[in-house]
């Protein structure tokens, strides 16, 4: 059982001193760290049951085969989908994007049609639909943001046409944290019959989503953002939709007969998972999912929201420091700039004491544009975060401030 009272100790990396100090580790929207349980469970996985997936008779195999497939239905359940058939294992948030982008939108796309996305975007969730785009001369059509860095919803009311085909938004911005109203978007693309696409890269692993309740067509996660394992990720997808849609690659797995005159595709979500898929990821991923729910997303919650308010105030009292996204709902992302040094040079210096936050644009460069910034320095949180730790942050950034301001 998961209790509230020492999170940190779940995660052995958090255990440790850089540079002589203990590790501040502020960076969980690049990606978190892993609790102990995860570790175990793909140990376990390589230890006991490495063994090919569905296509086995023995003993290794069915026991892999179980696991992966539970970690499946834990996913959908976690998320709410409508059966765990919607859950398809991907490589991660990017990759479920892209996938939706050439198997959905790509073969349904053609001039004149619009494909909307946010200012406020990650690259995984720009490059696709631009490529896109340019295969099919539909055209990318941009929601602005207001300055605080929440969405401009009479621009995006304006926008919205019955030439948009794909409305495709973060859920929480990994840059500057804002929480996008998305069950309202989705259901205001949906008046102009747009298909909907959330990156919830950002969310699953600090709030309660729920896809039926969303209503989207399809709802991109990112397993290490969630406590689990690199390399790993799902794309939810209504089952009318995904049946709909032909494969986006080819191989084992995906097929149900192959003869060289004809293929015949397997069912969904297997038609979109060919080869050999990342099968200890997945697994690692389930036990990350069960390590939410022990913890509970109300724990999550209000131990972030805390960790927000504190650190919003204390970074605000620093003169020289500017708060970059001020959106009235935020997730724990604080994006930051100090008056006359650049991030990087903060980034150096805050990891000497202990303390690793992000600096650079946040694969998020026209967000950064949007702010008149190249880059910012961004302190992300997690539950396993303390009011102690953002003591710690501010202290570093006054040391920075007396060194180069
Ligand atoms: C908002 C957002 N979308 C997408 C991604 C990409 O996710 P993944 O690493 O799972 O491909 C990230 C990762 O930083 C992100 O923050």
């Amino acid at each position: 059982m998961v209790s509230d009272a020492v999170i940190a100790e779940y995660f052995p990396a958090l255990q440790q001193d850089i540079g002589g100090n203990k590790l501040v580790y502020l960076d969980s929207a690049a990606t978190t760290q892993k609790p102990q349980c995860v570790i175990d469970a793909i140990t376990h996985y390589y230890e006991h049951d490495n063994a090919n997936i569905h296509r086995g008779v023995h003993t290794l195999s069915q026991r892999a085969t179980q696991s992966y497939e539970n970690a499946r239905v834990r996913i959908a359940k976690l998320l709410h989908a409508n059966r765990h058939e919607e859950i398809i294992f991907l490589r991660g948030a990017t990759e479920a994007i892209n996938l939706v982008a050439q198997a959905y939108a790509r073969p349904r796309l053609g001039e004149d049609d619009v494909i909307l996305i946010t200012e406020m975007e990650h690259h995984s969730n720009i490059v696709p639909w631009q490529l896109v785009c340019e295969q099919t001369g539909a055209s990318l059509e941009i929601i602005p943001i207001c300055d605080d860095g929440s969405i401009d919803m009479v621009a995006y009311k304006t926008l919205l046409s019955e030439n948009t085909r794909v409305v495709s938004m973060s859920h929480v911005s990994n840059a500057i944290g804002t929480i996008n109203p998305i069950k309202e978007m989705c259901s205001l693309a949906k008046e102009v019959g747009a298909t909907t696409v959330i990156d919830g890269a950002q969310a699953t692993g600090h709030m309660k989503v729920d896809f039926q309740e969303i209503n989207c067509d399809f709802y991109a996660i990112s397993g290490h953002k969630m406590f689990g394992p690199t390399g790993i990720g799902c794309l939810v997808g209504k089952y009318e939709l995904l049946q709909e849609m032909e494969p986006w690659q080819g191989g084992g797995d995906m097929i149900l007969t192959v003869s060289f005159e004809e293929t015949i595709w397997n069912e969904v979500p297997f038609k979109f998972e060919a080869g050999t898929p990342n099968i200890a990821g997945a697994i690692g991923l389930g036990a990350a999912v069960s390590f939410i729910e022990e913890l509970g997303y109300n724990t999550i919650n209000k131990i972030e929201d805390e960790l927000l308010l504190y650190g919003t105030q204390t970074l605000r009292e620093i003169e020289g420091v500017t708060i970059i996204g001020t959106a009235p709902h935020k997730a724990g992302v604080i994006a930051f700039t100090l008056d006359g040094v650049h991030p990087h040079d903060v980034g150096t210096i805050l990891d000497h004491s202990g303390v690793a936050i992000r600096t650079g644009n946040h694969c998020a460069e026209p967000l950064m544009k949007r702010f008149g910034l190249n880059a910012t320095c961004r302190a992300s949180f997690s539950v396993y975060n303390t009011k102690e730790e953002i003591d710690k942050l501010a202290a570093a950034v006054k040391d920075a401030i007396t060194m180069l301001g």
